[in-house]
């Protein structure tokens, strides 16, 4: 800290949520900086467990300031339920401040991300129809709707009518949907402003204050590195940037204001939606990391595709996020297991490639070089040091370390905030 980066390593929910809830402890604010509610991450605090999409995991920390910044797409309708629901559970939403440059989610981009998604049949992303790809394709075609013109009623109705009468042609022309009524979205969102009103804000502004104040500044990334619509495994990816470089664009701070860069791998990996996988095992494995992982979307419920850790791509987004350091989670769950196997380069036809590969074809053909390592079988969950960790655990995060090129300064051994070990 100050200025602090946490992301995610791989294709989405290595506990990002629980990392940040951990680190918040000491931090002033928490700002989530791209992405909207497509995300979900899922805290256990005691018995209680909350699963949060938009608001950023430093919300159930009392005092932090949780910041939607202008890099987010935002589904007002969302926000407030979700505002709503942890104030009814006793946590304080009232410091929530929402950038007045955030774009909103509007009906039509939930309607088309789903049509989208409809119409490429078997080529279709699996996404999780929150219309984020929509709107960030109008943020950047410049037909978007930002927050901000929820308190110029005026300029809202124009915008909308505009971009409307382009959104309906395409709905009945080309999707054979009924048209959109103008008037009713602007009605239902124009009705949102009063209720926004004090949480929105320069958030901009105050987090180059809070650090000018040296106060401690979290970043929480929502996906992950290879779901980054520039980093990723395109088009498999989300449409914005999670890597650790969009924290800068999507906060509207300079880049020397960042000190840590913490990445957060899963001691395994998941992944839910399409798109290339080379560790995904379709196995009885597989099948148990599922089960004793949990292995179900905190969003949308499907299940994640689940395989051995991929130190390749480890690597790789040690490079592409400029990591500090790595926060290990889920060790726990490999305790079921007696031998692990852990990636360490693809095998093609063409060759090895001992670095993520620049073509993605070699994703889908290659197949992984495995290493094996010793399991430790004992449970490892009341771990609370590193002394109380097996040695073969132990071992297993020497190897991460070694393969990753960065230290592990954490490990999560359950989901409650205590079950985490600070090395
Ligand atoms: P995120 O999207 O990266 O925040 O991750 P998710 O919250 O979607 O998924 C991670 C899941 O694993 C959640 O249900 C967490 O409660 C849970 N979890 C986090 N850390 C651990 C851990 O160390 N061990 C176990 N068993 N579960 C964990
Ligand atoms: P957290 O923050 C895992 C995936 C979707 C789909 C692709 C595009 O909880 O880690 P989108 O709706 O973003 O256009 O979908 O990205 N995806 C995630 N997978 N965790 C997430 O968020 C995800 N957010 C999006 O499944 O494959
Ligand atoms: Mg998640």
């Amino acid at each position: 800290m100050p200025a602090t980066v946490i992301v995610g390593t791989q294709w989405g929910d290595e506990g990002k949520g629980k990392v940040t809830d951990v680190l918040a402890d000491e931090a002033d604010m928490v700002v989530r900086f791209q992405g909207g509610n497509n995300a979900g991450h899922t805290i256990v605090i005691g018995e209680e467990r909350f699963a949060l999409t938009l608001i950023p995991s430093g919300v159930l920390n009392p005092g932090v300031m949780p910041i939607i910044a202008n890099g987010c797409v935002v589904d007002p309708r969302v926000l407030l339920e979700e505002m709503a629901t942890l104030q009814s559970r006793g946590v304080d939403t009232s410091l929530v401040r929402l950038s007045a440059n955030a774009h909103l989610i509007m009906p039509y981009h939930r309607e088309i991300d789903a049509l989208q998604e409809r119409f490429l049949g078997k080529g279709q992303i699996g996404t999780t129809k929150r219309g984020i790809g929509p709107a960030y394709t109008d943020k950047f075609a410049r037909h978007g709707i930002r927050v901000q013109d929820l308190f110029d009623p005026k300029i809202f109705r124009d915008k909308l009518e505009v971009v409307l009468k382009e959104k309906n042609k395409l709905l009945t022309k080309i999707y054979n949907q009924l048209a959109m009524d103008a008037t009713a979205i602007a009605d239902e969102y124009l009705g949102y402003a009063e209720q926004l009103a004090p949480h929105v804000a320069d958030t901009s502004l105050l987090i180059y204050e809070a650090l000018g104040q040296d106060k401690q500044v979290l970043f929480e990334g929502a996906q992950a590195t290879l779901l980054d619509v520039d980093h990723g495994t395109y088009p498999f990816v989300t449409s914005s940037n999670p890597t650790a470089g969009g924290a800068t664009i999507g906060s509207g701070i300079g880049p020397t204001s960042i000190d840590r860069v913490v990445g957060v791998a899963k001691a395994y990996i998941s992944r839910v939606g399409s798109g290339p996988f080379p560790t995904e095992l379709m196995d009885d494995v597989g099948e148990k990391m599922v089960q004793i992982g949990g292995e179900y979307g905190t969003v949308t419920g499907r299940r994640r595709r689940c395989g051995w850790l991929d130190t390749v791509a480890l690597r790789y987004a040690t490079r592409i996020n400029g990591l500090t350091d790595i926060a290990l989670t889920k060790l726990d769950v490999l305790s079921e297991f007696d031998r692990l196997k852990v990636c360490v380069a693809y095998e093609t036809d063409e060759g090895r490639f001992d670095e993520f590969p620049r073509q993605q074809r070699v994703l889908y053909e290659s197949r992984p070089v495995y290493e094996e390592l010793p399991g430790w079988a004992e449970d490892i969950s009341g771990a609370r040091s590193l002394e109380d960790l097996p040695p073969k655990a132990r071992d297993y995060i020497a190897y991460v370390e070694k393969a990753a090129g960065v230290p592990v300064t954490m490990v999560s051994v359950g989901p409650q905030r205590a079950a985490t070990l600070n090395l």
